[in-house]
């Protein structure tokens, strides 16, 4: 574990009310944040074979991932060139060998190119070629499924570089969701992030969590950037995140002993929150919905030779983080509506909201906004 530096909030406050409500900053938010940055669409291996499809909404624009006939990934904007009409739901779904539009059935290939268009041969100048899908930016990581719907996207191996290789021993590109469960959080998106940084709120909220992970037991190993976050000390040395504090799974692959008795907290910016478990790995991802709605998504991943075992039952670590978030919700909800009292005025941080401090910090930077 590294050393632990001291935690400092530097002072700061917590943000201001049109933050948590204005549409504007929910409008641009949704420009300069999650369009203009890479973010998660879910994992890759659900893509499994060619014509394997999966529709990712974000704001007014949708992305469809399909798995071509050489088993790449490719990323499209989920819109018909014929008049515009969205190609695919979001979700999985199986497209077969090509992509046919549900209005006038114009037909593209898995790698994007208009290969059907009935009728329109004895269109004047008309050429097919001129109108293949438009492409979204893709890149695999960990075996998540990440996009960027930007014009001229930042390249993601520089956007991602503090975290590349950070993950290796957890092997996270093997792992499989084994259950997911979506959540309807009536809360601006920021509120899910700032709760998740820090267990100031551990002991009130989590009394069953606090057991396991004592709230001062945390450190950070990213403490400034778009990606924060660090380990928690596990009191029971075999132990994990679950009802019962038992592993429901052996160690996953290369762990050291000394990670093994930890467990590890990232915020992902600007949809991803990643909890890595001496035995499982958790996945929560945020879809801005409107600026007081967020849904979550949240996932259990395994490896495949633990699923496979005989006896094999997860039940224990989903009761946990499901009874957890539930609580994290229902706070995050009462904050959404404390916040849009005209009467608030934001209260300072302690020093056990460190993460929350350097998360605003990055988040004002990217917003190019001060908090006057
Ligand atoms: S809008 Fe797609 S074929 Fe007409
Ligand atoms: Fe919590």
């Amino acid at each position: 574990m590294p050393a632990t530096p001291p935690r400092d909030a530097r002072g700061h406050r917590a943000l201001s009310r049109r933050w948590y409500t204005s549409r504007d900053v929910f409008d641009l938010e949704m420009e300069r944040i999650f369009l203009g940055r890479w973010l998660y669409a879910g994992r890759s291996s659900d893509l499994d074979a060619p014509g394997r499809c999966l529709g990712h909404d974000v704001g007014s624009e949708s992305a469809i991932v399909v798995r071509d006939s050489d088993f790449g990934l490719r990323a499209f904007h989920n819109q018909c060139r014929h008049r515009g009409t969205r190609l695919c739901d979001a979700g999985l779904t199986d497209v077969g060998r090509a992509i046919r539009c549900p209005y006038h059935a114009w037909t593209y290939s898995l790698r994007g190119e208009l290969i059907g268009a009935p009728n329109m041969a004895d269109v004047t100048g008309f050429s097919r070629s001129e109108w293949p899908l438009h492409p979204v930016a893709v890149a695999e990581w960990e075996g998540c499924v990440m996009l960027n719907f930007a014009e001229a996207p930042v390249p993601f191996a520089e956007e991602f570089a503090p975290l590349l290789g950070k993950f290796g021993p957890w092997r996270l590109d093997e792992l499989r969701p084994v259950h997911e469960i979506g959540y309807d959080v009536g809360a601006n998106w920021k509120l899910v992030f700032q709760n998740y940084s820090e267990c100031y709120h551990c002991p009130t909220l989590h009394p069953h969590l606090d057991r396991l992970t004592p709230y001062r037991g945390a450190a950070n190993d990213l403490e400034e950037g778009p990606f924060l976050g660090g380990p928690m000390e596990l009191t029971r040395p075999d132990g994990s995140m679950t009802m019962s504090g038992a592993r429901c799974a052996p160690p996953l692959s290369d762990l050291t002993d000394a990670r093994a008795d930890l467990v590890y907290y990232y915020t992902v910016l600007p949809n991803l929150l990643l909890s890595l478990h001496p035995d499982y790995v958790m996945i929560h991802r945020l879809e801005p919905q409107d600026v007081d709605r967020t849904r979550v998504v949240c996932q259990w991943l395994f490896h495949p030779d633990a699923a496979a075992a005989p006896g094999f039952d997860p039940s224990d670590a989903i009761e946990f983080w499901n009874v957890t978030n539930l609580q994290d919700w229902e706070v995050s909800e009462r904050s959404q509506r404390g916040i849009s009292s005209r009467r608030y005025v934001p209260g300072p941080y302690s020093n056990l909201e460190s993460m929350i401090a350097a998360w605003d910090r990055e988040y004002l930077r990217i917003m190019n906004g001060d908090d006057a």
